[in-house]
């Protein structure tokens, strides 16, 4: 397992579209190991999109059982996800690794009901809500190019520069995903 660099805005290739995986492999199971183990390494992200890592296929980990009185599944390893369902919006406050100096007020559909496969290729579905189907929509995003920084309504009144990070994590509000 390797600690891989986190690609960061203005980098281009975080806006490149992923490749669904066709193979469930060990190659596969290696580089989501390096996934999680890239997650972990840095302030505590609830979650973490392939591409961050300059890896261009459908892969996402999601974890906010970490997160205090929140509705989750878990960790979840998530391949090839899809929103089948969107239900109700909300504002909320995001951050993101790639985006390390904002936080924004972004909106998301409440609850969403999510098809994917797990790391063997076996077939996957959830009923989500609340701050998990938040994280879920924000790290989607990433697989087709986007950031949060892209959905906030406006740049000056709904991003927050962080004034710390790395130092305190956590401490600066929307959880880095
Ligand atoms: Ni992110």
């Amino acid at each position: 397992m390797a600690i891989r660099i986190i690609l960061r805005v203005p980098d281009e290739r975080l806006r490149q579209e992923s490749e669904p995986v066709t193979r469930f492999d060990a190659a596969l199971r290696l580089a989501i190991d390096d996934l999680e183990e890239t997650r972990q390494s840095g302030p505590a992200a609830v979650g973490i999109a392939a591409p961050q890592i300059g890896w261009f296929q459908r892969v996402v980990i999601v974890d906010v059982s970490t997160k205090k009185g929140v509705a989750n599944h878990g960790h979840l390893i998530l391949i090839n996800p899809e929103i089948e369902h969107w239900e109700g919006y909300d504002i909320g406050r995001e951050g993101c690794l790639s985006v390390p100096d904002y936080t924004g007020n972004v909106i998301r559909a409440t609850r969403i009901r999510l098809s994917a496969q797990d790391p063997q290729g076996a077939p996957l579905a959830f009923e989500m809500e609340g701050f998990e189907a938040r994280a879920v929509q924000h790290e989607l995003d990433h697989l087709d190019g986007l950031l949060f920084i892209d959905r906030v309504v406006s740049r000056r009144t709904d991003l927050f520069q962080r004034k710390v990070y790395a130092a305190r994590p956590g401490a600066a509000g929307g959880k880095p995903t």
